[in-house]
Order: structure tokens, then C-alpha cells, then sequence
């Protein structure tokens, strides 16, 4: 069941996307070689009680964290830990912040120092296959346009998008319907309308999309070792056009 969001609901999700914004402006200039992902953490669940604010994801089905941090292979819900970063490494930091009983999701990877220019060509495809997916968030479309322009973009660049985790409706809850996948066919699936509020997050691996699943029960990582990357917003969709709520400053 889809449920449509008033405009003071979108206005309360888009602070909780602003607070979740400005985590992540801070993380751009604290990820270094050294530091831990664990550091990382406590950072995100100090910083979110500061600003009145918890951490959605902790203890949402059992996950132990506040963030997920995957780094290189894996593709999400990496575990915190105190092995250092390293140059050259990629980390995605995904975090669900509640302000006020509102949610907002965003995910974004980092690179860590100075990466090679394939690594940077992959950031860089993943980001823009994002915003092209977001292009297609408009009333009217269905589901399968956003997926499918992600996927024909990340396809065309020699990439591919993963199949197994997927966008999702988003609200007082983290997943709500509809979900999103990040490949798919034009004009299928159900229609976008206004009021609607979810998330595009698209993973994309170096290799093959194969995932498989850590002794941990949560982290996945990409079967053949490839690396994975991944850009989360969280959206409205409205009548006149999609409305980023967890948009970055600079
Ligand atoms: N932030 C995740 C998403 O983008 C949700 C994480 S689920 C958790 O869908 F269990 F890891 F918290
Ligand atoms: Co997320």
C-alpha cells in the first residue's frame, strides 16, 4: 500500500534530511587514511543527539549500528570497525536519521585520500546514475523509468547495478512501498504520483551485480570482488517535479 505525504509531512521529512545532509558534509572532511569507520559511528550517533535527532537503523531489524559503512567490495550494510581506512580505499556511509518521528535515508561514498581514475570513474557514474534515476521521478512516470534510465546509463559505462537491494518508500517508517528497483523497463510498475516519498539508491559494482552475504548476516559484498559504490537521496515526488530532501551544501 502506497502512502501519499501531506506537504507538512514533506516539510518534516526534508528537515530530517537537511540534519542528515549536514552529517554528511562533515563526513566529506573527516574521511582520511587512518581513520576507522567505527570513529565514523560515534561521530554520526553523537552528532544526531546533539541536533535532537536518533539513528534510525539502529537496532531496525536487529542491525547493530547507526550507520552502515561499506568499504571497496562490499556493497551495503558493512559493519563499523577499527581497521584503519586506507588510501585509495571507497567507503559508503548509509544512515536513516528520525528528527520528530520523520525519517530521512541517504548514503554516499567517499573516496579515501587519493584514488585511481577508474575508482573516480565509478563515483562518478554511480552519482550521476542517480541524479538521472531522480530525472525520471516526475507524476505520471511509472517506477520502471527511473530504474531503467539507471540502468541503461550504468550499463553503457561498463558497469552493472545490483539486483538484490533496492529503493524503497519512505516515512514514520524506513521501507515503505513502493520499492525501487535500480533496473527495470520503461513504463512498467506503478505510477508515480504526487505526495509520494522515496528513495533512489543505486549500487554499482566494477564486476558482475552477483551479491553474496557475510557470516554476519547482514553485510553484502560483490562475489567476484569487484568494487561497489553507491548515492542515496531521499525525494518527494510533487506536482512540480521531485524535491531532493537530504541535498548536500558546496
Ligand atoms: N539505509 C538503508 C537503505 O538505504 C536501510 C538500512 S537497513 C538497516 O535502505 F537495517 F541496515 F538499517
Ligand atoms: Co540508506
Amino acid at each position: 500500500m502506497i502512502v501519499l505525504k501531506s506537504k507538512n509531512e514533506i516539510e518534516n521529512m526534508r528537515k530530517a534530511g537537511e540534519l542528515l545532509a549536514s552529517v554528511h558534509e562533515k563526513l566529506r572532511e573527516m574521511i582520511k587514511p587512518g581513520v576507522n569507520t567505527q570513529q565514523i559511528e560515534d561521530f554520526v550517533e553523537k552528532y544526531l543527539k546533539q541536533h535532537g535527532a536518533t539513528a534510525e537503523q539502529k537496532g531496525y531489524q536487529g542491525y547493530p549500528y547507526a550507520t552502515c559503512a561499506s568499504v571497496n567490495d562490499e556493497i551495503c550494510h558493512g559493519f563499523p570497525s577499527k581497521k584503519p581506512l586506507k588510501e585509495g580505499d571507497i567507503v559508503t556511509i548509509d544512515m536513516v536519521v528520525n528528527l520528530n518521528g520523520f525519517l530521512a535515508d541517504s548514503a554516499w561514498t567517499y573516496p579515501v585520500g587519493k584514488v585511481s581514475d577508474e575508482v573516480q570513474d565509478l563515483l562518478e557514474v554511480t552519482e550521476k546514475s542517480l541524479y538521472l534515476g531522480i530525472e525520471q521521478a516526475v507524476v505520471g512516470n511509472r517506477v520502471g523509468d527511473i530504474g531503467h534510465a539507471i540502468q541503461q546509463y550504468v550499463e553503457s559505462k561498463g558497469y552493472s547495478v545490483v539486483r538484490d537491494f533496492t529503493g524503497h518508500g519512505i516515512g514514520r517508517t524506513i521501507h515503505e512501498d513502493p520499492y525501487i528497483p535500480h533496473y527495470g523497463l520503461p513504463g512498467k510498475g506503478p505510477r508515480l504520483k504526487a505526495g509520494m516519498v522515496i528513495t533512489i539508491e543505486p549500487m554499482v559494482n566494477t564486476g558482475g551485480w552477483q551479491a553474496k552475504m557475510d557470516d554476519n548476516d547482514w553485510t553484502a559484498r560483490t562475489v567476484d570482488g569487484g568494487l561497489s559504490a553507491q548515492y542515496e537521496h531521499t525525494l518527494a515526488i510533487t506536482e512540480d517535479g521531485p524535491i531532493i530532501l537530504t541535498k548536500q551544501k558546496g
